[in-house]
């Protein structure tokens, strides 16, 4: 029987693949797949999300009025300068929609975050990938793949998966070499995380720059990947258009009265977020005197660059109860959880180590790499 003719990128494009576990919130341990934060909310969110459910009858408010309003005094610049989505995917996603002229191309780092290929791809955006080097943004060879085709080029720092941040005076020059006609985003999903001299936000620098945009998400250090709320800040003229190009009332409004519980909360929050920092270092600390060559990461994860050993130790985790994002042929990502999900993962880490398997992608080429899927 034929099928409905539907646009051919959608016979190649990849569906996303999430991680085992992750729909299931009472599976223990919880996966360190997802880059989620492994507390619960707060009382406080709780109580704000009881009170939205109890108007779920009626539309959300479609201008998300009260959260960009919280927004625009928490970062103090004026409402006009953000939008907000459902999760900063969406933006992600309205962003390659509003470049997607024909021939438009889309540079960005690789690897980075796995869905940034999938947009361009919906979009029929043209995607630009410059390797890392030293698993770190290469901003002099990213300038250099800028033409006038170039509609988009995304930053993602600190970059998942690799968790390092890039050099905030080199990504000062970049984003003064970039043609002002060409949009910028730099995607900081975890700019919480981010200690030492790379953290500083971009964000500032919105004020010189109007073709740049900075995402933010609530996911993460906010705790709320349930809900998918994210928002962006750029120049007025650019949120004017973009906004355009988000689907009304996209931003439930269960999601928009949780965030602004959540700013109101932010000091608890980022309390959290220093615990996670600490666990952070405690891990990769672990890791590194077992002689795993561990960047410093300045997210909620680190990476193994494991090449072509990435997808067997993502399957000997996941045999032994520990989901982590395997990348097959360039590394694992692992989430910081609970201690005791990272304990487990460390027992897996070690046990792996123990048995002479190699912990890099060079070193001990014992084995016979093996292609697996992501775990
Ligand atoms: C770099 C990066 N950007 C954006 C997102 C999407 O976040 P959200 O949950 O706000 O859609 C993620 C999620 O993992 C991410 O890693």
């Amino acid at each position: 029987m034929s099928t409905p003719s539907l646009r051919a990128v959608l016979d190649t494009v990849a569906a996303y693949q999430p991680a085992a576990g992750l729909h299931d919130p009472a599976a223990r341990p919880r996966p360190l797949s997802a880059n989620e934060s492994p507390h619960p909310p707060l009382p406080g969110i709780v109580e704000a999300i009881a009170r939205a459910g109890a108007t779920v009858n009626r539309y959300p408010d479609p201008g998300c009025g009260p959260l960009i309003r919280t927004l625009a005094r928490h970062h103090g610049i004026d409402e006009d300068r953000i939008a907000v989505g459902a999760g900063s995917l969406a933006l992600l996603q309205s962003l390659f929609q509003s470049v997607a002229d024909p021939g438009a191309e889309a540079v960005y780092a690789w690897p980075s975050f796995e869905v940034y290929p999938t947009l361009a791809a919906l979009a029929g955006v043209t995607p630009v990938q410059v390797p890392l080097t030293d698993e770190t943004h290469d901003l002099r060879a990213m300038a250099g793949r800028i033409t006038d085709r170039t509609r988009l080029v995304i930053v993602c720092n600190p970059n998942n998966p690799t968790g390092t941040g890039a050099d905030p005076a080199e990504l000062r020059a970049f984003l003064a070499s970039v043609p002002p006609t060409c949009l910028v985003a730099v995607d900081e999903a975890y700019h919480e995380y981010a200690r030492g001299p790379a953290a500083p936000s971009t964000l500032p620098l919105c004020a010189d720059h109007p073709n740049l945009v900075v995402l933010r998400t609530f996911s993460k250090a906010y705790g709320l990947a349930g809900l998918r709320t994210g928002y962006l800040v750029g120049d007025a003229r650019v949120v004017e258009r973009l906004r355009k190009a988000c689907l009304p009332y996209a931003v439930n409004t269960v999601a928009q009265h949780a965030a602004v519980a959540a700013l109101g909360l932010e000091e608890q929050l980022l309390r959290r977020v220093d615990e996670t920092v600490a666990e952070r270092t405690r891990v990769r600390d672990t890791l590194l005197r077992g002689g795993w060559p561990v960047p410093d990461s300045l997210t909620n994860f680190l990476w193994l660059p494991l090449g072509p050993f990435a997808a067997d130790f993502g399957t000997w985790c996941a045999d032994r109860g520990v989901a982590v994002r395997a990348f097959a042929d360039v590394g694992v990502r692992v989430s910081i959880g609970s201690a005791e999900d990272d304990d487990r993962f460390l027992a897996a880490a070690d046990e792996w180590r123990s048995t002479g398997r190699p912990v890099t992608a060079g070193a001990g080429q014992t084995q016979q790499p093996r292609k697996a899927a992501e775990a």
